[in-house]
C-alpha cells in the first residue's frame, strides 16, 4: 500500500472511501467539526443523531454520502477519549484496513489526526500506518521488506494545518515498524526444512543487503576458534550446522553509542536427546522467534538511521536427537571459559545465547538485551500478551517497559536475584543449565547473567508466551507475531534519543 499526504479539502478529493475516526461519548463540537469535515453531509449527522454509530473501539461503519465527490464515508470508532491509546489507534486503523478492502476500495482518503486523541499528528500517523499494514499482512511468506499489496492501493492522509511534513514523518515510521514487525513473522512463519540455521543466515544476508546492514556469518570452523562450545554443543546433533549471525549499522555517527542486540535462532527445537512430547512439537519451528525480533530491529533502526551503532548477533542452530548430540551429564566449554554441565538438552536457548552474549559483551556495548523464547514457565506465568523482563540494569528495564507499552508489546519484570544464580552451582562444572523445577523463567536469566559481566547493562526477554499465536486477532493472522522487532526498535530510539 502506498501513504501519501494529500492536501486538499475533505468535500472534493478523489477517492474511494473516506475514513472518519469517531470518538465514543463525543457529540459536541468536536463531532460537528468531523462531520463539517465530511462536507457536513446530513446522512452522516441523521446516523449519528439516532444513534446508529456510537464510536465503540473498532466499530466500522459505512455511509454513503452522495454529494462528496469520494461517495463513501467509513466511520471507524476509537472508543471513549479517555481510553485511547497508541494500541486503540492501531486497531482502529487495523480494522479500517480490512473493512476498506472488503469494499474493494482502491484509493482511501483518511483524516487520521484528532488532536482529541491526546497524541501528536506525528504519534497518530505512525500508529495508523502500522495498524493498517499489520492488520492487512496475510499468514502467507510475503517477500520480506515488501509490504503486500493486500488492500488498498493508495492512501491519502489529510493533515490539519501546518501538519504536513510531520505526517510524513509519521508515515516513513509507520511503514519502517511495519516491515520490520513483518519480516520477523514471514521468518517465524517459515517452515524449519525451509529456515535451516544456513538458510536463516542466508535471509539475514538477504535482509542485510537491503536494509544497507553488515551481514557477517561465523560458521563451525570460526565458531570452533572462538570456542564457542555453547553453539557448537547444541548444534552438534544436527546435519544442519550451527553458525552466529552477525549485522550491523553500516552509517553509525561517529561516537555513537553502541547496542548490542542478541536472539535466539533455534531453527527447531525438538529438545534433543531430553525429548519433547509429540503433541505441539511443529510450534518448535518458532523458536528462532527472538532472532527474528533482533533481525526485524536492525532493519526499523536501519531504515530511521537511528544514530546507533547496532550490532545484533544471532547464535542458531537445530536441536536435534542423534548419534553425535549431547546428551545429558555432558559438560561443555563455553566461549567465556566458563564450563557447563548439560542436564537437560532441552534447556538449549540458554547454552547458545551464553555464547553470543559473551562475544557481544567483548564489543564494548553500552546496553545490551537478548530477546527468546526461553521457556514455557515464564509463557504459563505471564501467557501471551507479555514477555518477561529480567537484568541487571532497571533503568534498561524500564526502558523495555517503556517501549512496549508504546508498541503494544508489552513486558513485566520478573526477579532475578543471586539466590536464582546460585541454583546453577554444579558438583562436575561452573555451573549447570537446569534450575530446579521452580522460577523456570528466573532460572535461566540466572544463566544467562553468568555471560555478561557485572558493569555491562543488560536486559533479557523471555517471548516465549507472546511470540506466536493460535488465533489471528487485530493486528495480525495465526502464527509468527513477529512480537519484539518494534519493541526493541523503540527501546534503541530511547535510548539514543
Ligand atoms: N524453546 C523452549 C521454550 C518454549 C516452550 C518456547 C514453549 C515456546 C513455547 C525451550 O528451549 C525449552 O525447551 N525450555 C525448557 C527448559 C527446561 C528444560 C528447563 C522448558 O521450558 O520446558
Ligand atoms: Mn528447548
Ligand atoms: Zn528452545
Amino acid at each position: 500500500m502506498r501513504w501519501t499526504v494529500s492536501k486538499g479539502s475533505v468535500g472534493t478529493l478523489a477517492g474511494d472511501l473516506l475514513v472518519l475516526p469517531v470518538i465514543e461519548g463525543k457529540q459536541g463540537p468536536e463531532l460537528s467539526g468531523v462531520i463539517e469535515l465530511a462536507g457536513g453531509h446530513a446522512a452522516l449527522r441523521e446516523i449519528i443523531a439516532a444513534g446508529g454509530f456510537g464510536g465503540a473501539a473498532s466499530s466500522t461503519l459505512p455511509v454513503h454520502c452522495s454529494g462528496l465527490k469520494c461517495g463513501w464515508v467509513l466511520l471507524v470508532g476509537l472508543g471513549k477519549a479517555k481510553r485511547i491509546s497508541l494500541e486503540v489507534l492501531r486497531k482502529a486503523a487495523g480494522a479500517a484496513a480490512r473493512q476498506a478492502r472488503a469494499m474493494k476500495a482502491r484509493t482511501v482518503i483518511a483524516m487520521p489526526s484528532f488532536a482529541e486523541t491526546g497524541f501528536d499528528a506525528e504519534t497518530v500517523s505512525r500508529c495508523f500506518v502500522e495498524g493498517a499494514e499489520m492488520a492487512l499482512a496475510a499468514a502467507g511468506p510475503a517477500d520480506e521488506l515488501e509490504l503486500r499489496e493486500q488492500g488498498p492501493r493508495s492512501w491519502k492522509l489529510l493533515p490539519g494545518a501546518d501538519e504536513a511534513a510531520v505526517l510524513r514523518r509519521g508515515i516513513r515510521q509507520g511503514e519502517a515498524a511495519a516491515r520490520g514487525c513483518l519480516a520477523a513473522r514471514r521468518l517465524v512463519n517459515l517452515p524449519p526444512n525451509r529456515l535451516t540455521p544456513r538458510l536463516l543466515a542466508e535471509e539475514a544476508r538477504r535482509i542485510a543487503a537491503k536494509a544497507d546492514l553488515k551481514c557477517t556469518v561465523l560458521g563451525p570452523a570460526q565458531l570452533r576458534r572462538h570456542k564457542m562450545g555453547g553453539i557448537l554443543g547444541v548444534g552438534q546433533g544436527s546435519e544442519n550446522e550451527p553458525c552466529l549471525i552477525c549485522l550491523e549499522s553500516r552509517r553509525a555517527p561517529r561516537g555513537a553509542p553502541t547496542v548490542a542486540l542478541v536472539g535466539k535462532g533455534v531453527t527447531f527445537d525438538t529438545g534433543g536427546i531430553s525429548l519433547k512430547p509429540g503433541a505441539k512439537m511443529d510450534l518448535m519451528k518458532s523458536d528462532m522467534a527472538g532472532a527474528a525480533a533482533v533481525i526485524g530491529a536492525a532493519v526499523i533502526v536501519s531504515e530511521l538511521a537511528l544514530p546507533v551503532r547496532l550490532i545484533a548477533l544471532i547464535p542458531s542452530a537445530e536441536n536435534m536427537p542423534d548419534g553425535r548430540a549431547i546428551k545429558p551429564a555432558d559438560v561443555l566449554e563455553m566461549a567465556s571459559g566458563l564450563s557447563v554441565e548439560v542436564l537437560n538438552t532441552d534447556a538449549e536457548g540458554r547454552l547458545i545465547l551464553a555464547d553470543a552474549l559473551h562475544h557481544a559483551c567483548g564489543k564494548q556495548p553500552d546496553w545490551v538485551v537478548d530477546i527468546a523464547t526461553l521457556t514455557g514457565a515464564c509463557a504459563v506465568a505471564l501467557g501471551q500478551h507479555f514477555a518477561g523482563v529480567m537484568g541487571t540494569s532497571g533503568e534498561l528495564i524500564e526502558v523495555l517497559e517503556q517501549a512496549g507499552g508504546e508498541t503494544g508489546e508489552r513486558v513485566w519484570p520478573l526477579p532475578l536475584i543471586d539466590a536464582h544464580r546460585e541454583a546453577l552451582r554444579s558438583k562436575v562444572a561452573d555451573i549447570k543449565n537446569l534450575g530446579g523445577r521452580e522460577g523456570g523463567a528466573l532460572t535461566a536469566a540466572a544463566f544467562l547473567s553468568y555471560f555478561v559481566p557485572d558493569e555491562v547493562p543488560w536486559a533479557h526477554l523471555d517471548i516465549a508466551g507472546p511470540a506466536w499465536t493460535d488465533k489471528s486477532n487485530a493486528l495480525g493472522p495465526r502464527g509468527g507475531t513477529g512480537f519484539g522487532a518494534r519493541l526493541l526498535a523503540r527501546a534503541v530510539e530511547i535510548l539514543v534519543g
